[in-house]
């Protein structure tokens, strides 16, 4: 397989999920450190108050980024960790950690990638202002923005803006599965208009301050099928990817709404409040490149009366699957059903395994946008067995592999694909499955009810990457 000179082999992680310190060094809480308390959201009740305390291991993990050859590191930056009260003060301890780490990231050749915004938002712009429902936390964010793009313009090249708005708004606002625990449609589509405004800001700003570097979001992409070839299930397909994935992805790189989905959410009553202000705004920011969150698509037929997937058990809500129930009053149930693909196997949590859609994925979004493209997540969830000192975990090694391939075809298609970063480096808590659910190449000795040794310990995948990485894809 060949892969274009100075590809990004890398991988990824976020704040919450791995650093800990949650009340260290006068970092503040975000709405994570709050929601995480309520009892019965997360599994066994976990929390990032440890993690996997990357925060005191980062010498240690960027050590073994480079034993493996890393090219690229993405990582999350923790707002509250820099602005304790999301605004105003900033907490110059906070913004020494992470250049510690950009810098030892640099000192072993790895390329930082930084997110800005991977869902931990300060408590206090929730409690104080409402979050992402008020136009001040814009305002907030392109502040926190400008002091990172100050800090860090000149060292770091590529910046993400913000991870997954479809998955963090939909779940927050929608499903009540993530903070800030709300079950309101209307709500959602206005918090995810802010996240718009203050997405294209942040873009804005970004190319004012940092002309050199190169800026984008990243999507959580899920190509979806028809069942069948029944035009209604192929108008169904259509429908699903239109309200899953160009809603966002339109408003990104065209700068405005698709208005099929708006007219079906003004019937409904459920439009978000745009101004003529707005749509200028929206206008300003495109973004450099597009971030591809992959992990599986969908498929769907035309909507009947049937009950359809509701995503109630919090162990196997599936983000990328946004279907309403069908007798429920909510836009989905009027396009499109979510049925299961008679074709694809699934992991341990039951996402569809899907290799291709990725290839699928990344040709239908480059043909739309004419962007390059940088996967900035892809792994496998899996209950990884430690046993003398091993873990043996081929399932994902033939996970990464297929999936690659498929990247590789893209590639070969015409796709611009400059790197792909694994999710994730070490394993780290998954936001509501607590840390059983792992992804990384490097297992981290601890569990649901103990920190443990926070041993690292490489598994057979870290041994097949650096391989990888070694030939530049020609192992695949
Ligand atoms: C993405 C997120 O949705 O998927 C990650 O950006 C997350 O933060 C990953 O961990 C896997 O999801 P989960 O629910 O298995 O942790």
């Amino acid at each position: 397989m060949k892969f274009p000179e100075h590809f990004l082999w890398g991988a990824a992680s976020a704040a919450y999920q791995v650093e800990g310190a949650y009340n260290t060094d006068g970092k503040g809480p975000s709405i994570w450190d709050e929601f995480s308390k309520i009892p019965g959201k997360t599994k066994h009740n976990t929390n990032g108050q440890i993690a996997v305390d990357f925060y005191h291991h980062y010498k240690e993990d960027i050590v073994l980024m480079a034993e493996m050859g890393l090219k690229a590191y993405r990582f999350s930056v923790s707002w509250s960790r820099i602005l304790p009260n999301g605004e105003g003060e900033v907490n110059q301890e906070g913004l020494d950690f992470y250049e510690k780490v950009i810098d030892e990231l640099q000192k072993h050749q790895i390329e930082p990638i930084l997110t800005l915004y991977h869902w931990d938002l300060p408590e206090v712009l929730q409690t104080k202002y409402g979050g992402w429902e008020s136009r001040h936390t814009i305002d907030a964010f392109v502040e926190y923005c400008r002091i990172l793009f100050d800090k860090f313009g000149t060292k770091v090249k590529y910046w993400i803006t913000f991870n997954e708005q479809n998955v963090f708004t939909s779940l927050g606002y929608r499903w009540a599965s993530h903070p800030p625990n709300v079950s309101d449609s209307k709500r959602m589509f206005q918090a995810n208009h802010i996240v718009n405004l203050a997405n294209a800001k942040a873009i804005q700003l970004f190319h004012q301050v940092v002309p050199q570097g190169k800026i984008g979001p990243s999507f959580g992409y899920g190509e979806v099928y028809p069942l069948t070839s029944s035009p209604a299930d192929v108008l169904a397909a259509v429908d699903a990817n239109q309200f899953n994935n160009d809603w966002w992805l339109d408003v990104y790189c065209r700068g405005e709404y698709l208005e099929r989905i708006m007219r079906l959410l003004k019937q409904m009553h459920i439009a978000p409040d745009v101004t003529i202000e707005d749509k200028k705004v929206l206008q300003t920011g495109k973004p450099d490149f597009l971030g591809i969150n992959y992990y599986h698509g969908g498929t769907v037929k035309a909507p009947d009366t049937e009950k359809v997937i509701t995503g109630k058990n919090f162990d196997k809500i599936d983000p990328y699957l946004m279907a309403g129930d069908a007798q429920s009053n909510t836009p989905e149930s009027q396009l499109f059903q979510s049925v299961e693909n008679p074709y694809l196997d699934k992991t341990n949590w039951g996402w569809e395994i899907d290799p291709i859609g990725f290839r699928i994925a990344l040709r239908q979004v480059y043909e739309k946008y004419r962007l390059p493209l940088i996967i900035t997540e892809n792994g496998l969830g899996a209950f990884d067995k430690l046993e003398g000192g091993q873990v043996d975990d081929q399932y994902r090694i033939d996970y990464l592999n297929d999936h690659l391939v498929q990247v590789g075809k893209a590639i070969s298609d015409g796709v611009p694909v400059f790197g792909f970063c694994a999710w994730s480096f070490t394993d780290l808590l998954s936001w509501i499955n607590g840390y059983d659910k792992r992804y990384g190449f490097v297992y981290i000795d601890r569990d649901d009810y103990s920190p443990k040794s926070l041993l690292r310990i490489k598994k057979k995948s870290f041994n097949w990457y650096q391989r990888i990485i070694e030939t530049n894809g020609g192992k695949l």
